[in-house]
């Protein structure tokens, strides 16, 4: 092949190099899997098909049970990337919640703790940050708010996630 020929051929692959990068923003509204999803400022909701997270024998009465989820979700703009979620299941008094994992004061993940009080079951073991695992509120410690709240309902056995929030407003 000639040199020109070459030259010809790591220009055109370059073209298409940056055409992908150009048109993977407009792609990615075509493949979408939280769907739909709104921003105010930087937090969003996302919606999605129901994703199994737990079985109900996972989390009995008085405990919680940690798990994560890939998703893709908004990232900025339109824009959606995929995303690790890490979350808390909660089971007080046979009524479950669910909650982002990542701690508000600065990005921890928190656990359920058997020996803290009642209300501070859920712990950041950072700063000793605590959350009342019956509504997320932040009890102790320097969280500056709660936890994000993740909607789940139970079908059969399993814990399904249906909804999250996440960023900042
Ligand atoms: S990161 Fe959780 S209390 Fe500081």
């Amino acid at each position: 092949m000639t040199k020109s020929g070459k030259v010809f051929i790591a220009f055109f692959i370059c073209l298409l190099i940056a055409g992908y990068v150009m048109a993977s923003p407009i792609l990615q509204l075509f493949y979408q899997d939280a769907e739909p999803y709104r921003f105010t400022g930087y937090a969003f909701t996302a919606e999605f098909d129901p994703i199994k997270i737990a079985e109900t024998s996972d989390v009995p009465d008085g405990s919680g049970y940690s798990f994560s989820v890939k998703l893709n979700l908004p990232f900025a703009g339109p824009q959606k990337v995929r995303q690790d979620i890490y979350g808390i299941i909660t089971n007080v008094d046979g009524e479950y919640h669910a909650y982002s994992a990542v701690c508000p004061h600065l990005g921890c993940i928190v656990r359920w703790d058997d020996d803290q009080a009642p209300e501070e079951k859920i712990f950041c073991n950072c700063h000793n940050g605590a959350f009342n695992p019956v509504n997320g509120d932040v009890t102790a410690g320097p969280p500056p708010r709660g936890l994000d709240i993740y909607e789940i309902f139970i079908e059969g056995d399993d814990i399904l996630l249906k909804s999250l929030t996440g960023g900042e407003e």
